[in-house]
């Protein structure tokens, strides 16, 4: 029988619930709130396109490909209908080809099961091509309010120095630790998608 890992246990935990509130203060109080387009028109789609393409590439250099890429394909049935020559053109530039691909698997499913929606739903949204426990948990909370914290390499810096801890963010037990300790703290609506994007600006500055 495999044996069963004990979860870890990260130190001084208490501390979480004290800096949500600052962190969202914070971060609605920021004279830009970095002028990113995929915040200032918030859609199921617009988050999710902006995740994906900001997976692998700079925020920066995201903006000009978003802007066209949404010109072009303005939602979920245009790109699940699209073809992959005109994908690819969008998508030249920023790499990581495999993607576009799975962007419009993606938009085929969602527009098969889902009658061309995106699920308001972490498992339903995990089980899409391309959508990892990060993106899932960004979409969930930023589109549709959902009390998810969306944990990448910023947000795992960041609660390891809360925390004063020094044990390895690469471990994916780290990982699903900082989960489990931030998950009971998180709000709902629309300070779920802004305490992560919280914590990815202070992360990125
Ligand atoms: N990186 C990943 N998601 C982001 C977002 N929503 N805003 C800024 N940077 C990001």
């Amino acid at each position: 029988m495999r044996k069963q890992h004990t979860p870890l246990q990260l130190p001084h935990t208490d501390i979480l619930p004290e800096i949500v509130e600052p962190l969202l203060t914070w971060y609605r109080g920021q004279s830009t709130l970095r002028c990113l387009p995929w915040r200032e028109e918030v859609t199921p789609y617009h988050t999710w396109i902006s995740e994906i393409m900001l997976q692998q590439t700079r925020a920066s250099a995201v903006i000009p490909y978003y802007t066209r890429f949404l010109e072009v394909l303005p939602d979920i049935a245009s790109l699940a209908r699209c073809d992959d020559e005109l994908l690819m053109k969008l998508w030249q530039g920023l790499g990581y080809y495999s993607r576009a691909r799975n962007l419009k698997k993606a938009a085929c499913q969602i527009v098969e099961d889902f009658g061309g929606q995106m699920p308001a739903d972490f498992a339903a949204l995990l089980a899409l091509p391309g959508i990892g426990r990060y993106t899932a948990s960004a979409i969930g909370s930023i589109a549709f309010g959902l009390p998810l914290p969306a944990v990448d390499g910023n947000i795992l810096r960041v609660t390891m120095r809360i925390l004063q801890c020094n044990e390895d963010i690469a471990q994916l037990s780290v990982r699903r630790a900082v989960e489990d300790a931030l998950a009971p703290h998180y709000p709902s609506g629309d300070d779920a998608g802004a305490l992560n994007q919280a914590f990815m600006d202070l992360g990125a500055t």
